[in-house]
């Protein structure tokens, strides 16, 4: 059975990765970071949604059954539009899903400056919970501290801070961490924001949309035939070292050359 492929602009769809592996581990993963032109979530929706077509068609030239946009900033941006030949998941519902299920009154979103720019978040979860009051806040500042393994640093939590507070003080009650990077920084995230306020990750949640389609389509996976393969296209130690801790040791890592 082919695999599943997956991308992300760098390290931040592994998140997504780790949760599809723990619910799906009969199917192996093709995963796609395209580091050389990261970061995803400052640029323009026009120049993402070339960068998610130009990955789709390379996915599916490798022969994928199905991919799973694990990056909001494409979600955001580049699916409207998007003509595939295999099923196409983003990241956004399933996350807005689960905030308007478990929020009280007022959900936070915190994502890149491209998703935030799109409304996407506030169009879903409003869809689902019209009353609910949603704030976002774009956040540039923590890809490039996941990208750089700052993560657990002191810079990250001041930056943080200075992020939250104005969610905190305005009495949000839900967190959606809108950014596939963000569940990376959790555990800042969540001392910042404190214990009154609940983060929410949609990796749990694309990964049951994930499993349920691919059984309405017949394309589960009885066991896994071969290893896990990464695509990197510009070469990244972090990014190896930090795949192959969440793949497994004998995930193959290549170099391609996706430039537009
Ligand atoms: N991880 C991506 C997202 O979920 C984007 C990071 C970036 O390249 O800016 O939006």
């Amino acid at each position: 059975m082919p695999s599943i492929g997956v991308f992300d602009s760098g390290v931040g769809g592994l998140t997504v990765v780790r949760a599809l592996r723990r619910r799906l581990p009969a199917e192996s993963f093709l995963y796609l970071g395209d580091t050389a032109r990261l970061p995803y979530g400052t640029k323009s929706a026009r120049t993402v949604a070339r960068y998610t077509e130009r990955n789709v068609s390379h996915l599916v030239d490798r022969g994928v059954k199905a991919i799973v946009v694990a990056c909001n900033s494409a979600s955001a941006t580049g699916l409207a539009h998007l003509d595939s030949p295999v099923p196409v998941w983003g990241v956004i519902e399933p996350g807005a899903r689960t905030a308007a299920e478990r929020c009280a009154t007022s959900v936070g979103v915190i994502a890149t400056e491209a998703t935030v720019r799109s409304g996407v978040y506030e169009r879903a979860i409003m869809a689902h919970r019209p009353k609910l009051e949603v704030t976002s806040r774009a956040c540039p500042l923590f890809v490039p501290l996941v990208e750089e393994g700052w993560e657990a640093d002191g810079v990250a939590e001041a930056v943080a801070r200075r992020y939250l507070t104005p969610l905190v003080r305005r009495g949000i009650d839900t967190l959606v961490l809108g950014c596939t990077h963000y569940p990376l920084l959790s555990p800042v995230l969540a001392r910042v924001a404190g214990n009154n306020i609940q983060l929410i990750d949609s990796a749990e949640a694309i990964a049951e949309t994930v499993a349920a389609s691919l059984e309405e389509l017949s394309l589960r996976a009885q066991e896994r035939d071969g290893p896990h393969r990464l695509l990197v296209t510009d070469d990244s130690p972090r990014f190896g070292r930090l795949a192959r801790r969440i793949l497994g040791p004998d995930a193959e890592l290549e170099q391609v050359d996706l430039l537009v």
